[in-house]
């Protein structure tokens, strides 16, 4: 598979593939401002360095687990077509299916320093089952002096599909106590700690507790400031209208199998995301975009 994917798409000092954790093919992207691995699997992004800033800018759990139908904990899993438990029925996958399964690599290209790497899903007979859609996904993930990611939902079926998603950032903070997530105008969210309660955020969110609220910010711009690593990370989104900002705490650290009791302390999740009231009802033979792009600037 790795010789395939290598004819097919490597480009040179640029694009590599090999095989990652558990045998599953990994692709190496590279240019002058830092690296990006994302694995087939879930096309999910892995790592991301950036030469400015020594510090992987994604956090991975130590205990994360590389299995077909099983979701890596950290990095950016793509929550879709559904954002948390599916609302008709929690039997089926918190956050919907695209995170469990392998995608196929759709391309690859250098324009200007900036590489590219595209996967592609569509239907099969168990997501069928699971939602009862004919699609076509097509995820890029482009590295120039920031990492773009930009999913594209295209139904393919014939009855309009109702789409939530996120995608759902893990970000390595130096500790907790140092960061904060910070919208740039006061903010609305619901609390999904609280039964959906909607309330107001004055100032930067800090993490003291579990945090597991959906934002509704007006600005396309979450910033995660961080004075250890002297650093903010800059979260930009598009076609989308909320945050979910989440951090499980201690408690919730211990249930989880793939995340260790203290990881709470050196992460936080800033997801660009299509939640709660934002959730998009797309006519067959339409698309509906949602991207983000991930920089970092020093500490002001
Ligand atoms: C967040 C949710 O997006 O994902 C949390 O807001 C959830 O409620 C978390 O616990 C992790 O979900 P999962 O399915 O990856 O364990």
């Amino acid at each position: 598979m790795i010789d395939q994917l290598t004819d097919a798409f490597a480009v040179t000092n640029h694009v590599r593939f090999s095989d990652g954790e558990n045998g599953m093919p990994v692709v190496l992207l590279e240019n002058r401002f830092g690296s990006a691995t994302a694995y087939l699997h879930g096309a999910h992004v892995t790592d991301l360095r950036l030469n400015t800033h020594p510090s992987p800018v994604l956090w991975m759990s130590p205990k994360a687990v590389f299995a077909d139908g099983k979701a890596i904990r950290g990095g950016v899993p793509i929550c879709w077509p559904w954002f948390g438990p599916h609302s008709a029925d929690e039997s089926k996958p918190n956050h919907g299916f695209a995170r469990n399964r392998s995608w196929s690599v759709a391309g690859s290209k250098v324009d200007d320093g900036e590489v590219t790497v595209s996967f592609s899903l569509s239907q099969d007979d168990a997501t069928l089952e699971l939602w009862p859609h004919e699609f076509e996904l097509e995820y890029s993930v482009s590295l120039s002096d920031r990492l773009a990611m930009r999913l594209q939902f295209w139904n393919t079926g014939s009855a309009p599909a109702s789409v939530g998603g996120a995608l759902h950032s893990y970000f390595k903070v130096s500790q907790i106590e140092n960061s904060t997530v910070e919208f740039g105008k006061p903010t609305e969210y619901y609390d999904q700690l609280e039964d959906m309660a909607r309330k107001r955020q004055e100032g930067p969110v800090v993490f003291d507790r579990e945090v597991d609220r959906i934002y509704i910010p007006d600005e396309d711009v979450a910033h995660i400031n961080d004075v250890g690593f002297d650093r903010i990370i800059n979260v930009t989104s598009q076609g989308s209208r909320s945050a979910v900002v989440w951090n499980p705490w201690t408690e919730k650290a211990k249930r989880m199998g793939d995340f260790p009791d203290d990881g709470y302390r050196t992460m936080l999740c800033v997801e660009t995301a299509n939640a709660a009231d934002d959730v998009h009802t797309i006519e067959p033979n339409a698309i509906h975009v949602l991207e983000q792009t991930i920089s970092i600037a020093d500490a002001k």
